[in-house]
């Protein structure tokens, strides 16, 4: 297997995606891992240093343990990765005069192992104001840019850099570079598939749990349900599923989820209809921080009750926790700021007296959706966009009702159906309503409206960190919204957000 030591790159995520779907396992585990630890890591065949934005040269910069550079393991330094090897044996990094950001051409002024295949001239995708001014004498230049040093190598160990990004599809050959890395330097194989990660899951479960048994939150998205199918085909009935019905869903989302699972996996469902309680405490509610906390905690108290009316009969609590989110908690090093506070069951009292199972948490969201495929779950479950824990309390601006969530429920699935129906869905990563507390004067046949706005959203992004708004063919949005105004009663006006994230977030509060 392969680690990467995680400095902060907006791309290590994407990194590890691509080494997956080399069918080699990796991990990402925090820059301030220790020479100790990373040699504890079963087969370890190479280390990868991500890129990140602080600047090797200062001193407040993340540093590794230098032992490391003494296990005998190849080294592949991207971007800052790059900038710290030369730091680290002696070379000079500096601002650099020109900072590169977006596509640049590289040449490879020194063939190697690691640019086998690659042609002497290729497009890649820089981003970085630093560079390396003075290079270490231990190194070498095996390749350039047109106003850096793109590619370097240790003239003795197997230990290289890269300045621009091989993960992401711009840089023409930075999956080959990157393939080379592994295969070539690192000498892995290829032993990391979805089939046998689900043959090995289902005997691990099957052991752990043994004669018990297992609940867990199925709440429709795609994390638990892949979990819920694994662990009930390992063990069938001695799991149970509690969805918990907050009024706050889809339309038709609640009987859609459990009619599914229960017809095709057979698997026991039991659903908590708590809307009243749920509205009862939205009352009154408007900042958007307040709402989630309302709504976690509710959220919590219901599951909790069911756990400890039946506290007698279970023994595990199981959880679609997935890779992404281990590394995003984990990251002891990185300072972040609460943009809003995620609602989902890792909320969930400390002195719980119930074991987790977490059976993908080492998969990342295309491997999720793989697993699910493998295991016959219905491809318009699997593709579903995410749909946050809050649900439409977080798309209703100000205080949430019933009548509220009815009306945008309506719009929500008028603007979904038609992506469907027009092959649209799976080309955008996310699309969904929002009810604005505003209303505005409109007019239908010779009547004067005064009525509700909404506004719809639709993102493509990689990750959901960052993302830009859908270019939606405009006669697809004027349809939509004349269906909108003509079919949903109380909503007289449509826009549309074409804000990005960053500045905005993807849902509105
Ligand atoms: P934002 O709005 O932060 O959303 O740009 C990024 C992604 O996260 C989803 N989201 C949530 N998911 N609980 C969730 O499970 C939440 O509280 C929550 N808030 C936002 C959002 O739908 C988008 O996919």
């Amino acid at each position: 297997q392969i680690i990467i030591l995680d400095f902060g790159s907006q791309y290590t995520q994407l990194l590890a995606r691509r080494i997956r779907e080399l069918n080699v396992y990796v991990e990402v585990v925090d820059y301030q891992i220790s020479a100790q630890e990373i040699k504890e890591f079963a087969n370890l065949k190479g280390i990868i240093f991500s890129g990140g934005p602080a600047s090797a040269y200062d001193a407040t910069a993340y540093q590794i343990d230098h032992q490391i550079y003494s296990l005998n393991l190849p080294i592949l330094g991207i971007c800052y990765g790059m900038q710290l090897l030369a730091h680290d044996f002696n070379g000079v990094v500096s601002q650099a005069d020109k900072q590169e950001f977006g596509k640049a051409m590289i040449n490879i002024t020194k063939p190697c192992l690691l640019t086998e295949q690659v042609p002497p001239n290729s497009i890649v995708w820089m981003s970085h104001a630093d560079h390396i001014d003075q290079m270490p004498t231990s190194f070498e230049v095996i390749g350039t840019s047109n106003h850096s040093i793109a590619l370097i190598k240790h003239k003795t160990k197997p230990f290289y850099g890269i300045q621009f990004h091989p993960e992401v599809t711009q840089s023409e050959f930075g999956l080959t570079m990157l393939s080379n890395f592994i295969f070539q330097v690192c000498q892995s194989t290829k032993d990391w598939f979805i089939s046998d990660f689900i043959t090995d899951a289902i005997k691990d479960i099957q052991q752990t749990v043994g004669q018990q048994h297992v609940v867990l939150g199925l709440s429709g998205g795609v994390d638990s349900s892949v979990s819920a199918a694994l662990i009930q085909k390992a063990i069938g009935h001695q799991l149970t599923c509690v969805f918990v019905d907050h009024g706050l869903l889809r339309k038709n989302e609640a009987d859609e989820v459990i009619g599914f699972y229960e017809k095709h996996f057979d698997m026991k469902i039991v659903k908590i209809d708590a809307s009243e309680m749920f509205f009862k405490h939205l009352k009154g509610v408007v900042e958007p921080e307040a709402k989630r906390k309302v709504i976690g905690k509710l959220f919590i108290d219901v599951f909790m009750n069911y756990i400890e009316e039946h506290n007698q009969e279970i023994n595990f609590l199981a959880q679609g926790t997935i890779y992404p989110d281990i590394i995003e908690s984990s990251k002891k090093g990185h300072s972040s700021k609460t943009i809003k506070s995620h609602h989902n069951v890792g909320g969930l009292p400390k002195n719980l007296k119930l074991t987790l199972l977490e059976p993908i948490k080492d998969l990342f969201k295309d491997e999720v959706r793989q697993v699910g495929k493998q295991l016959g779950i219905d491809d318009k479950l699997i593709n579903r966009h995410p749909f946050p824990g809050p649900g439409l309390g977080i798309r209703i601006i100000g205080e949430v009702t019933r009548a509220k969530c009815d009306l945008l429920r309506e719009v929500d699935a008028i603007f979904i159906e038609e992506l469907h129906k027009n092959d649209l869905y799976n080309h955008v990563s996310q699309a969904f309503a929002t009810l604005l507390p505003v209303k505005t004067v409109g007019v239908m046949g010779d009547n004067r409206t005064y009525d509700s706005l909404v506004a719809l959203r639709s993102v493509n992004t990689i990750d959901f960190m960052t993302a830009q708004a859908t270019h939606l063919p405009w006669d697809f949005i004027d349809h939509v919204v004349s269906r909108i105004i003509n079919e949903v009663d109380g909503v007289n006006r449509v826009v549309y957000d074409v804000t990005s994230k960053p500045p905005g977030t993807i849902e509105w509060e």
